[in-house]
């Protein structure tokens, strides 16, 4: 039984503490719980044509018969960090080489795709269901169902996968699963599984849909077979500038096609076709499209929402000063 009673000082009485696993709660070095969303993930900009390049290199160097998946993680260059791109989710590229497959397995994070490159013959084998994927393809793969994927065709492909794995190690039920077969057989072709969101389709919707500012347009990619995080895509026209308040949802953008430039929170970044962009909770957003530009966002807000969490603009404090 430690002693309380003796100790004649602050500082006494935390290294008595310490004995019991014990830390107090009023002079904590890292406040924890904050006016307004504070966290160390930075907004960041990824360029496909350097993750491309590795990944030619690992295509060389990595082989898929040891590698679960031949990826490059998009880890937010925070310190400490070797895994999220924003809070809940990390964004990766993979590349399967022509002629290749990659194993079938399952796990309880829910993952999506958006092809970048692809040829004819590219799937992604969906319990037991082979579906395309073409350039611009979103795809999803719900928790705990079967996934892999096999390339028979002349072309590497390249794609960005999104998973809610951060959100699931910080909750703790993660499961991983190889399939007993190395690659799921598949034999029936299903170009419109509901695990596909095709570029040939979704785009004329797109350019269809009602301007939600000027010169852009959005269309939500459901429904929801998947409702951890949601897949928004937007139209830029060329010239389009484009504000988006802070929001409290993790978001990460993909550029399906066009360049442009954005300030996300204090930083600026130029973007082109592949590549992806961190913007954590709680950053001001601008876009400017140079030409006709086609995004993705994925992000949290679904499930922000389904807590009650999800707020814009000022911070709660503000808005309750103002009612
Ligand atoms: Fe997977």
């Amino acid at each position: 039984m430690v002693n309380f009673e003796s100790a004649s000082d602050l500082p006494s009485l935390y290294r008595l503490l310490e004995r019991v696993q014990a830390k107090n709660g009023w002079a904590k070095a890292t406040p924890a719980i904050v006016p307004e969303p504070r966290h160390s993930f930075v907004p960041h900009r990824w360029q496909f044509s350097e993750m491309r390049a590795a990944l030619h290199v690992a295509g060389r160097l990595v082989d898929t018969q040891w590698a679960e998946r031949r990826n490059l993680i998009m880890a937010n260059p925070h310190p400490g960090n070797d895994y999220a791109t924003v809070p809940t989710l990390i964004g990766a590229y993979q590349m399967v080489k022509a002629g290749e497959k990659a194993h079938s397995h399952r796990h309880t994070p829910n993952a999506m795709r958006i092809v970048l490159e692809a040829g004819p013959d590219t799937y992604t084998v969906v319990d037991g269901r082979k579906i395309p994927m073409e350039p611009g393809d979103v795809l999803l793969t719900p928790n705990w169902h079967y996934h892999g994927h096999s390339n028979e065709g002349t072309q590497d492909a390249y794609w960005i996968d999104f998973l809610d794995a951060p959100l699931v190690m910080a909750m703790g039920p993660m499961f991983f699963q190889k399939h007993p077969q190395q690659v799921e057989v598949a034999s029936e072709m299903d170009a419109l599984s509901p695990m596909r969101f095709a570029y040939s389709d979704y785009e004329p919707k797109l350019r269809a849909a009602a301007e939600i500012s000027r010169k852009v347009r959005a269309l939500t990619l459901g429904p929801e077979t998947l409702v951890t995080f949601d897949r928004v895509v937007l139209h830029l026209e060329g010239g389009a500038q484009w504000t988006r308040d802070r929001s409290t949802a993790n978001q990460i953008y993909t550029v399906v096609q066009g360049s442009g430039s954005s300030r996300v929170g204090d930083s600026e970044f130029e973007w082109h076709r592949g590549d992806m962009i961190a913007v954590p909770g709680w950053n001001d957003q601008q876009h400017a499209a140079n030409e006709d530009t086609i995004l993705i966002r994925v992000s949290d807000e679904p499930l922000m929402r389904m807590l009650n969490w999800y707020h814009t603009g000022r911070g709660m404090a503000e808005a309750k000063e103002e009612t």
